[in-house]
């Protein structure tokens, strides 16, 4: 069934103009004024802005964490994801140290292959660089099309790696055509801070930031690229939280090298002070890293404006509050990091990054989608709207005023971070290869819709928009 969406705004990273879209098998077959085809359902786009389809680079689904295991699986959370304007979820598979690479992979597909409304692929751990990963590594490259691979730099006694690890990782990167992405955070001087402050007596959820402070993220970003300089590789840091991370980022970026940075919604416009909330209410907003001192906001603001940092992840990791958030009741190192986010990261960053000033229409496609899939090697499949690229399609009422709430989100999660925040724009009707996933603000997809994303290797210098597509293929 061919479909045309008529005068809305079409946006992309580069342009913004009133036009149509017709979409057949999927794909973006014409885009123009006036458009016609026989039998194409005809879908009014008027007063909207019709955006691709949002990427989130970074999201945690159906994945065991803290003593626990997140409360979103690959169903409620790509349904979440949809209703916030996300096509493409890139989803972080967890390897065990002395197990195969392929058997981790394996447990990822099974988590996701039946549940997911939109489409997916997955990011791989790497903990131990032995050289019998080292051997699989490239197998599992070219066999599964996954091209980013995630090294802890914190997390110590679980997911933590060390530094030789990171650089064998950095040089395997380099080799086979991966993106190295980091949790830039000293998890050694994290781990003795911790245990320093629960010996003082300090148990409160405030003392999970106050001992992870700017400077351990700072340091680690530093040291993380330095040593992709001399590897001559490529590194993305994600979830940068504050100043010292961002200034590290931008003066390696500065000297030339191959460094990228995310942030994420909740770093944009939450701070540190929620951690004081009473009741251990403060629980609801640890995330590793924490929130910073308000001020950094606006480094976050200019970084991505100027390029600093090119995406923004959510970070997904949902944690209900009674009864998981609830296990670090007296100690705050037991509290799991991570909150509910995948489907606000869209309209927040609109509403309080376009509607507010800070970046401009164009740059927020750029930092929603476009960005996300050049550095993930989906361009321009995903991520933009051209002839040729899949038809995820979001048509956005810039016009709305509503409030986040948890009342009224779609996350299997018993709070918002966001709660009563009001915010400008809402998704409206979203499409994943031209199928409508919601229609008018309701859910109308099907669990197992969304498909496995091989991707492309990492392409130091993203394709142009305008180069010829061949059968997925830039060529
Ligand atoms: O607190 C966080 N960020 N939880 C998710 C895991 C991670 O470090 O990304
Ligand atoms: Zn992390
Ligand atoms: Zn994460």
């Amino acid at each position: 069934m061919k479909k045309i969406i008529k005068n809305g705004t079409i946006v992309t990273a580069a342009d913004t103009y009133i036009g149509d879209i017709l979409i057949e098998d999927g794909i973006i077959k014409g885009i123009g004024l006036g458009l016609e085809a026989q039998d194409a359902e005809l879908i009014d786009a008027s007063g909207c802005y019709v955006f691709p389809g949002g990427i989130d680079p970074h999201t945690h689904l159906d994945m065991p964490f803290g003593g626990t295991v997140t409360a979103d699986d690959f169903e409620t959370g790509t349904i979440a994801a949809a209703y916030g304007g996300t096509t493409t979820v890139i989803d972080f598979c967890l390897t065990t140290k002395g197990e195969p690479l392929q058997k981790a992979v394996d447990v990822w597909h099974a988590k996701s292959q039946d549940k997911a409304v939109i489409d997916y692929s997955f990011h791989l751990m790497v903990s131990d660089l032995n050289d019998k990963v080292l051997e699989e590594l490239p197998q599992v490259i070219e066999n599964e099309g996954i091209t980013s691979l995630k090294v802890f730099m914190a997390y110590k006694n679980t997911f933590q790696a060390d530094d030789g690890t990171l650089y064998k990782t950095l040089q395997a990167a380099k080799r086979e055509g991966a993106l190295v992405m980091v949790h830039a955070e000293n998890g050694d001087v994290i781990d003795y801070l911790v245990d320093q402050a629960l010996a003082a007596g300090n148990t409160d959820p405030v003392y999970h930031a106050l001992t992870r402070p700017p400077e351990l993220e700072g340091e680690a970003t530093g040291r993380a690229a330095y040593l992709t300089g001399l590897a001559d590789s490529q590194l993305y840091v994600v979830h940068v939280t504050c100043a010292e991370a961002a200034w590290k980022i931008g003066e390696a970026r500065k000297k030339g090298l191959r460094v990228y940075g995310e942030t994420c919604p909740q770093y944009l416009v939450l701070d540190v002070e929620a951690l004081k909330k009473p009741d251990f209410e403060g629980a609801k907003y640890v995330w590793s890293p924490p929130l910073r001192e308000a001020w950094n906001q606006e480094v976050l603001w200019d970084s991505l404006w100027n390029g600093t940092l090119q995406t923004i992840g959510s970070d997904q990791c949902s944690f209900n509050f009674k009864g998981q958030k609830e296990l670090g009741r007296g100690d705050f190192s037991k509290i799991p990091n991570g909150g509910p986010t995948i489907e606000d990261r869209f309209s927040v960053l609109y509403s309080e990054g376009v509607a507010k000033g800070h970046i401009s229409l164009n740059k927020f496609v750029d930092i929603i989608a476009t960005s996300s899939a050049k550095l993930f090697g989906l361009f321009p499949q995903k991520g933009t709207i051209a002839l040729g690229s899949d038809a995820d399609l979001v048509l956005f009422d810039p016009n709305v005023t509503r409030v986040l709430s948890a009342g009224t989100h779609h996350m299997n999660v018993d709070y918002s971070a966001f709660e009563g925040m009001e915010i400008r724009g809402e998704p409206v009707s979203v499409l994943s290869r031209g199928e409508f996933v919601i229609r008018d603000k309701r859910f109308v997809g099907a669990a197992g819709a969304g498909r496995y994303l091989h991707r492309k290797r990492f392409e130091a210098e993203a394709p142009a928009p305008s180069q010829p597509r061949v059968s997925g293929g830039v060529v």
